[in-house]
Order: structure tokens, then C-alpha cells, then sequence
């Protein structure tokens, strides 16, 4: 089948798929074997969750940390639990999707995959070393993706000496289970083919992609990103108290969340690594980061995941 056909059929299965309900059918077939998922957090456990579910890819979830990989085996449990509360899934499918995802702290466990998704925290050094550990203990053929809101994928594949053209990025969006977009990015090295198969997997998981040029914030985190800078901005000169900022781009500007709440929720240290990836590498003073911000990520008030933001958990 050639390529352009066979991305036409991957799009029009996932399209036919997407209308049918959550649960039990894979969205269409996808040759990727296993996936691991490196880091355990709000995002890797999404995409896990999502690759064992709509996929029926068996997922290796690894972290550095025993207690976060506990964290995402809880949450896991009770996000299937509700699913199953709420109809959308039964008690087998559950136990299937559960049993397909396994945990470990063994970095050497990526060996047996054929698609890595790196989800560790929006630290560039800590991606480019991972990267670099990726191209020489992951499989010879797999691919080696990012979920980095903002690092040049250029960069993150230059660390992978040797792998440069297997890495791309698929960008999921937060959460993973509800939010239907994926943005791929490539980088100046990546090769066509693992574009292709990064399309065809996200399109097997029920997404969406699209495609995003290698630049700072690639395309939502350029617009979005900035919005939620501005409206802490706001707070931190005294325009509105919390309320009123959440509740008129809520209600007035018919937002699904207000800002504050949206950034308690993406982590306001992933914001912040985030406006800084903007700032130093455009050099535009349009995206210097809230005071507020800074100071709020240094008292360790990183919103929803650590219980304090701008509103208590
Ligand atoms: N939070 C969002 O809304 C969102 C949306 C899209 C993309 N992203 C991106 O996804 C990535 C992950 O974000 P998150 O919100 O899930 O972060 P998080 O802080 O919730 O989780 C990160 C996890 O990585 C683990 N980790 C740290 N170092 C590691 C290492 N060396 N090896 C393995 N695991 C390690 C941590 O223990 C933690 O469990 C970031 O690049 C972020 O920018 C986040």
C-alpha cells in the first residue's frame, strides 16, 4: 500500500473510530509491539493509559521514582474505576488495560521497545541526557519521541548520536484521555518514516495529529502559554483578584477554564520552563516571565500537583 494511501486509510479509520465509544475496539491496528513511557507523571501515565486502552499496546511505564510510579499506579486504578463506574468501560476490558501496563525503574527496560515516549520534567539537559542514553540502549529500529512542551526537537535529537533521525516529538495534550490533539514535530534530522509511524501510532491511540513547525513553543504552547503568563501578570499588578480573572475569561470570553485554574492544573513549573524556553531563545521581552510565577515555583507552589497554585487541592 503506498504511504499516501495508507495515511488516508489511518486517518479515515481513526475519524470512523473516533465517533464510536471510549472502550474496548483499538482505533485501528498499529505495528508498534510495545511501548515505553519514561517518567510516570500527570502526562507519561495519560499516555500509558491511553496506549493500553485505545491501542491495545502492552506499555512499560519507568521512573526514577519509586514513589511516583506508586502515585501512577493509584491514579491509574482510579481512573479506570471510574470508567468503569460511569459505563464507559466493563470490569474485563479494565483488568486488560491494567494488565497491559507494567512499571520499573529500570532504565534498560526501553530495550524492548519499538516506541519510546519520554515524558520527564520540561528540564532540557535532563531530555538531551536521556536522549543520548536512548541512542545507545534503545532497540536499533524504535522510535524516540518527546512530549516536551517547548525544547527544540533539533536539539533533543543532536543528543541522540548516532539515533538523530528516529526522534521526533508527539506533543500530548493535557489530560491525555479527554484532549483529542496531538502535535508532531519533527527536527531538521528526523526521517519521513518516523514521522509516518509516530502519525500512525497517535492515530491508533484516537488522536488526532498535526503537524507543528521546530520553533519555540511550537503551536499551542506559543499561543496558550503566553495568555496564562499574562493573566498572571494581571494578578501580580493588582488588575483583578483570582476570581475575577479565572471568572471573566470563563464567562466572558467563554474559556472551558479560567487561566489560573488552567495553569494550577499544567503544572506552574512546566508554565515556567516553558516561558523560558520562549524568552531566552527568541530574546523577546513579549514573553519574560511573571515575577509571580518565578516566586510561586520557588516556593514549591506548583499548583494542582503539589496541593497549593493559585487555589488550594
Ligand atoms: N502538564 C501538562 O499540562 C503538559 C502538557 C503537555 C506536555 N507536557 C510536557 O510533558 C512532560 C512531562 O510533564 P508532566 O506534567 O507529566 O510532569 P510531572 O512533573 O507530572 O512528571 C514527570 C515525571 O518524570 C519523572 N522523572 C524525573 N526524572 C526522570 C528520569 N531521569 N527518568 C525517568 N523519570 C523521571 C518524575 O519522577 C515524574 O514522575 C514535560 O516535558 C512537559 O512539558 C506537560
Amino acid at each position: 500500500m503506498s504511504c499516501m494511501l495508507r495515511t488516508r486509510n489511518v486517518r479515515l479509520a481513526g475519524a470512523m473510530a473516533m465517533r464510536a465509544n471510549f472502550s474496548t475496539t483499538a482505533v485501528v491496528a498499529s505495528d508498534v509491539k510495545r511501548l515505553a513511557v519514561i517518567g510516570a507523571g500527570q502526562m507519561g501515565l495519560g499516555i500509558a493509559l491511553v496506549a493500553s486502552s485505545k491501542a491495545k499496546v502492552p506499555v512499560t511505564l519507568i521512573d526514577t521514582s519509586e514513589v511516583s510510579l506508586g502515585k501512577a499506579v493509584k491514579f491509574l486504578d482510579k481512573l479506570l474505576q471510574k470508567d468503569v463506574a460511569k459505563g464507559k468501560m466493563t470490569v474485563e476490558y479494565s483488568t486488560e488495560v491494567r494488565d497491559r501496563i507494567t512499571t520499573t525503574t529500570q532504565f534498560s527496560d526501553v530495550g524492548a521497545a519499538d516506541f519510546i515516549i519520554e515524558a520527564v520534567p520540561e528540564i532540557p539537559e535532563l531530555k538531551f541526557k536521556i536522549f543520548s542514553q536512548l541512542a545507545t540502549e534503545a532497540a536499533a529500529d524504535a522510535v524516540l519521541s518527546t512530549n516536551t512542551s517547548s525544547i527544540s526537537i533539533t536539539k533533543i535529537a543532536a543528543a541522540a548520536i548516532g539515533a538523530e533521525s528516529r526522534v521526533v516529538s508527539t506533543h500530548f495534550m493535557n489530560p491525555v484521555p479527554v484532549q483529542k490533539g496531538v502535535e508532531l514535530i519533527t527536527g531538521l534530522q528526523t526521517a519521513p518514516e518516523t514521522l509516518q509511524r509516530a502519525m500512525d501510532f497517535v492515530t491508533a491511540m484516537g488522536k488526532i495529529p498535526s503537524v507543528s513547525a521546530d520553533s519555540p513553543g511550537f503551536l499551542a504552547n506559543r499561543i496558550l502559554v503566553p495568555y496564562l503568563n499574562e493573566a498572571i501578570i494581571c494578578l501580580e499588578t493588582g488588575l483583578g483578584t483570582k476570581e475575577d480573572i479565572d471568572s471573566i475569561m470563563k464567562n466572558g470570553c467563554a474559556m472551558p477554564m479560567g487561566p489560573l485554574a488552567l495553569a494550577d492544573f499544567i503544572g506552574l513549573d512546566t508554565c515556567l520552563a516553558i516561558m523560558r524556553v520562549l524568552y531566552t531563545s527568541t530574546g523577546d521581552s513579549k514573553y519574560r516571565p511573571s515575577v509571580l510565577l518565578t516566586k510561586m515555583v520557588d516556593a514549591g507552589w506548583l499548583g494542582k500537583k503539589s496541593g497549593k497554585g493559585f487555589y488550594d487541592y
